[in-house]
């Protein structure tokens, strides 16, 4: 009986799952099965996008015939000659004699190495950018070389905005009758299928990747519809944000990858202590045991992770063997632009760590964080401070978290009030930008005017300082990464008060914003009132108390248009409304900057304007005509004043810093 499901009206899903088959190619196991997916369109002319493994054949036809109604079919486009997606083309076209055969000139060579049925005749050859019309709809080909072999190519249907993206975008996992991702909830169950799939079976061909993503950025794109897993109808920028991550070897999350290879268990025992002291120290640990999971799921982490650490016992004058497999594959799969450090084990001539580095000797970007790390037999109670000074420099490396921003001791020495005029710091000339980052599939953004290139070396690098209760602080912290959007003379206030006047945890500051561009690492940018974006990596952090200052690497820039930077200065003369207090307004202080009114005779010296984050220096004192009393609480946080008679509420919470009454104290104004 078949099986089928639309996508859209004329256009069917007509594939099959496998849930029976224990090794994907042979090597790459799929507990919960795979689909091999192929569609049919119905058009003035029918279509078959390629055909199924030989597994599935049985239904597939099924789905065929009974999607054909009887209608003959016109076209078999051929994308990949792989055979989970081929083998069954031969039975296709000996039951569809009258159907053409739409392919590649590699292609055209696999079909008859593959098979001793003559097609030539049947076969329509195409190559980049022709195009094929079947009535309605207007499909173009796109060749895609390498995306996993060298014959694979796409196919844009231009009317309904379809690619059919072959192994691009697919993912391990039957569809168990979900046949779009928005039908799951793919980020959280299977993004790691996704990411299995995408590292051991395309990850070595980056580059190429890359290539058609450039070509894909290109299309107007509505459905993906690709040969496994699932079709993609919304949020496909999600997807293929980490695609770009992925096929440009940027790890997707500052943590560590610690796999192990351990005999008798003395190898292990290092491993899980280095495992305890890099959490103690806030930093996040997938760990494995190379002897149990299999590589795939190993390598498949160790392209999301930035930094590895990989310990293994000598063996046999080398490395352990499952270690040895695991270096192999990785470095088959060519990762890159990793920190790594190496535990060895040997009870009398330790060489897994010299193996392991020769190993990974070929591929790009590898740095090591230290010397190997040689342990004889056991870990001894006198090398445990070697264990600490490498998690020390591993958390050192990667962002700290917020809690350990904190912690930092404020450094006063030396200083004197009377000696600073703090209107030297109005002569510097700032620029005004726009900062932006992405945690968890959420973007943060906020007006920062601390930007500024410190190293002329490659990679370049900046830094930029950022106000501790700005919530894109911690969430830069978390992503170790972000893009710096340069504003120009012709942002509107708007702009500045969009980023810079609301908080990312109150509200999505990119719900509704007119644009959605995004650079390689898909952190979102501004397109608009801006000259240049760059985007960086994170490389070190120090406290500065009242803000936090990020030092990065610049790994992508372009200049996006000629306007003139804005400068604070500029922002101060020329777009920020000047304000008139009107005069029987209370006593009050408001910020030059945003406007913020603070109310109250004394503005504390370390007072910090809760919207725009700027401190006393930016704000004038406002002297009303008539002072009226008025009873309430203020804040001792942000110092808001709640007109109050009686009592506070017991669930009273400041509606600008967000703290409890228990920070609050009687006043009156
Ligand atoms: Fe799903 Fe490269 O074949």
């Amino acid at each position: 009986m078949y099986c089928i499901r639309n996508v859209r009206e004329d256009l069917f899903w007509v594939g099959a799952d496998d849930r029976r088959l224990s090794c994907f190619e042979g090597v790459y196991g799929v507990p919960d099965g795979v689909s091999y997916n192929s569609y049919l369109l119905l058009d003035e002319k029918t279509v078959l996008f390629d055909t199924v493994d030989k597994a599935v054949y049985s239904v597939f036809l099924e789905n065929v015939a009974h999607g054909l109604a009887g209608r003959p079919l016109d076209y078999l486009v051929v994308h990949h000659m792989e055979p989970d997606h081929a083998a069954t083309l031969e039975l296709l076209v000996e039951r569809y004699p009258e159907a053409k055969i739409v392919c590649n000139a590699k292609i055209k060579t696999m079909l008859a190495q593959f098979f001793s049925m003559d097609l030539t005749e049947r076969l329509v050859l195409v190559k980049e950018g022709d195009s094929l019309s079947t009535g309605r709809h207007n499909l173009s080909f796109v060749m895609a070389p390498m995306v996993h072999w060298p014959e694979v190519m796409m196919t844009y249907d231009s009317t309904d905005r379809i690619l059919f993206s072959a192994d691009a975008f697919g993912t391990f996992g039957a569809l168990n009758g979900r046949l779009f991702a928005d039908e799951t909830d793919f980020f959280g169950e299977h993004l790691d299928e996704a990411r299995r799939y995408y590292t051991n079976i395309v990850g070595k061909y980056g580059p190429q990747v890359q290539a058609v993503l450039k070509k894909a950025a290109a299309l107007e794109i509505a459905y993906v519809c690709p040969l496994h897993g699932f079709v993609w109808r919304s949020h496909f920028g999600d997807y293929l944000e980490k695609y770009l991550l992925w096929s440009s070897y940027t790890p997707e999350e500052q943590s560590v990858l610690l796999a192990y290879a351990s005999v008798y268990g003395h190898t292990e025992n290092a491993a899980n202590i280095l495992a305890a002291l890099l959490n103690e120290r806030g930093v996040r640990v997938r760990m494995y045991d190379t002897s149990v999971t299999p590589a795939s799921y190993i390598v498949s982490d160790a392209f999301r992770c930035s930094h590895l650490v990989f310990a293994a016992t000598t063996y046999n004058a080398g490395v352990f063997v499952t270690m040895e497999d695991l270096l192999h594959d990785i470095a088959a799969h060519n990762l890159q632009n990793r920190k790594v450090a190496l535990i060895e084990n040997g009870s009398w001539a330790p060489t897994s760590g010299k193996v392991m580095r020769e190993l990974l000797s070929g591929l790009k970007g590898i740095t090591y964080i230290s010397d190997n790390l040689t342990l004889k037999s056991a870990l001894r109670e006198d090398q445990l401070p070697q264990l600490e000074t490498l998690a020390d420099a591993i958390a050192a490396e990667l962002c700290p978290a917020p809690a350990v921003v904190e912690a930092a001791v404020p450094a006063d020495g030396g200083f004197t009030p009377d000696a600073v005029d703090n209107k030297v710091f109005s002569k510097f000339s700032y620029g005004v930008e726009v900062l932006t980052t992405r945690v968890d599939g959420k973007d943060y953004g906020c007006i920062i005017n601390t930007a500024g290139q410190v190293a002329s070396c490659d990679p370049k690098k900046i830094t930029i300082s950022v106000i501790k209760k700005n919530h894109t602080c911690d969430m830069v912290a978390k992503a170790g990464r972000f893009n710096i959007s340069i504003l120009t003379e012709d942002a509107p206030y708007s702009v500045f008060q969009h980023f810079g006047f609301q908080s990312g945890r109150d509200v999505d500051k990119f719900a509704d914003l007119p644009w959605d561009v995004r650079m390689s690492n898909g952190i979102r940018y501004i397109p608009e009132y801006t000259n240049a974006v760059l985007s960086c990596e994170v490389i070190d952090v120090k406290d500065v108390e009242t803000q936090v200052l990020y030092i990065a690497n610049v790994v992508e820039a372009k200049v996006l248009s000629n306007a003139p930077s804005c400068t604070y200065g500029y922002y101060h003369a020329h777009i920020k409304p000047k304000k008139n207090p009107a005069p029987e307004q209370k006593e009050c202080w408001v910020c030059k900057v945003c406007g913020y009114v603070y109310e109250g005779a004394e503005l504390p010296d370390d007072f910090v304007c809760p919207l725009c984050k700027h401190g006393k220096d930016e704000f004038e004192h406002v002297v009303p005509v008539e002072k009226k009393k008025e009873k309430g609480y203020v804040c001792a946080i942000c110092g808001h004043f709640e007109p109050c008679e009686g009592e506070l509420p017991e669930d009273y919470v400041c509606p600008i810093c967000h703290h409890g009454r228990e920070d609050f104290e009687p006043a009156e104004r």
